[in-house]
């Protein structure tokens, strides 16, 4: 018997020296496993007069459940200190201020639309998006593009595969067939259809075409704008991209000039060229020797105003269409179009702007 009290004292010794669960694991096995302490003790129980064995098993037996119990205490005890500990090193401040340095920039895609969209806001132009995957309703017929119209092929059109491409499938109507949007002008007949004039919308978004070199980019951005309402004019057109050009490009005295263009959906239609001087390989927007193309106008074409459900008696408008990054390269004096797409850290943070930069 006083075997056993020793083994106790010694075991429980060792529970309470074990720091981490590891270590107690450990004094465990040397306790209670097949080749433990008190396992070799219950080996020596064979040897003995019934009497004294009875009695001796019973202690053991004791003794096991009581180093069991201790080991268990000592295993909460050293999981909760730990994870005590790593609640504490963990430790997470939400209050954290904010950075002391600014990161991140505004791509300038973002900023010029953001720029033109101010300045429209305050000619009363309010935003109207739609969706980049298009009908060819919607990209070319409503905007009286008949089928087989040359004009169709300019666009270099992402056409996508539809029903009929699969087995047993039918043919999907011409007007349905799915394409990704060559221009943001499928966005005015959207407006067209689902409001009553007068309208008055600028449209921003991405556009589609097959075409890569340095000034094309399969895709790339573009900002419509339409107006209609009874009286509308080429005098009002002219006006308005005028006044839009010299607030974008912060200068004054900007000539304009309007070159006859064709566009199947405006009738007449135009191309808006703004005055520039190049000296030295450098370009500058204002009163010079040179023209630069800036974008694509006209009046609404009647067909476009039927095709869309607005009577052509009655009403009447303009539309025009810019390409955003032409945009931003001409204002920001960006070289090649293609970096615009890169993702390039360095190019971001050289051209980006930082989101407290006001205009
Ligand atoms: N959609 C034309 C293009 O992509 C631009 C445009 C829009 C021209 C509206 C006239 C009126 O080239």
């Amino acid at each position: 018997m006083n075997n056993i009290d020793a083994l106790k004292q010694e075991l429980v010794e060792t529970v309470k020296a074990a720091n981490d669960i590891a270590a107690l694991e450990d004094v465990r096995v040397t306790a209670l496993g097949k080749k433990g302490k008190v396992t070799d003790m219950m080996k020596t129980l064979g040897s003995l007069a019934p009497e004294e064995r009875k009695k001796i098993g019973q202690a053991l037996n004791l003794l096991k459940d009581e180093i069991s119990a201790e080991i268990d205490a000592r295993a909460a005890t050293l999981k909760k200190a730990a994870l005590a500990e790593r609640l504490h090193n963990e430790k997470m401040d939400v209050t954290l201020g904010p950075r002391p340095f600014p990161q991140g920039a505004l791509h300038p895609i973002t900023r010029t639309m953001e720029e033109l969209a101010a300045i429209f806001a305050d000619f009363g132009f309010s935003v109207a998006e739609g969706p980049e995957i298009e009908d060819d309703f919607h990209n070319f017929t409503a905007l009286n593009f008949p089928a087989g119209h040359p004009a169709r092929q300019m666009h270099d059109t992402f056409y996508l595969p539809d029903a009929a491409g699969e087995e047993g499938a039918e043919q999907a109507p011409a007007d349905q067939k799915r394409l990704l949007r060559t221009h943001t002008s499928t966005v005015q007949v959207h407006v067209m259809q689902n409001r009553k004039p007068p309208i008055r919308v600028i449209i921003p978004g991405r556009t589609y075409r097959s075409d890569y070199d340095q000034t094309h980019t399969p895709m790339f951005h573009q900002l419509e704008g339409l107006m209609i309402d009874k009286t509308a004019h080429m005098g009002h057109l002219k006006g308005c991209l005028t006044e839009l050009c010299k607030r974008f490009f912060e200068v004054d005295n900007l000539p304009t000039r309007f070159r006859p263009s064709f566009f199947p959906f405006t009738e007449p239609s135009a191309e808006m060229d703004i005055g520039c001087s190049r000296g030295k390989g450098e370009l500058k927007i204002g009163e010079g020797s040179d023209w630069l193309e800036i974008l694509g106008c006209g009046m609404v074409h009647p067909n476009v105003l039927k095709n869309c459900g607005i009577d052509a008696e009655e009403y009447q408008g303009f539309a025009f269409g810019m390409g955003v990054e032409r945009m931003a390269m001409l204002k920001y004096g960006i070289p090649d179009l293609r970096t615009f797409f890169e993702s390039d850290l360095r190019w971001l943070k050289h051209y980006g702007f930082g989101p407290q930069e006001t205009f």
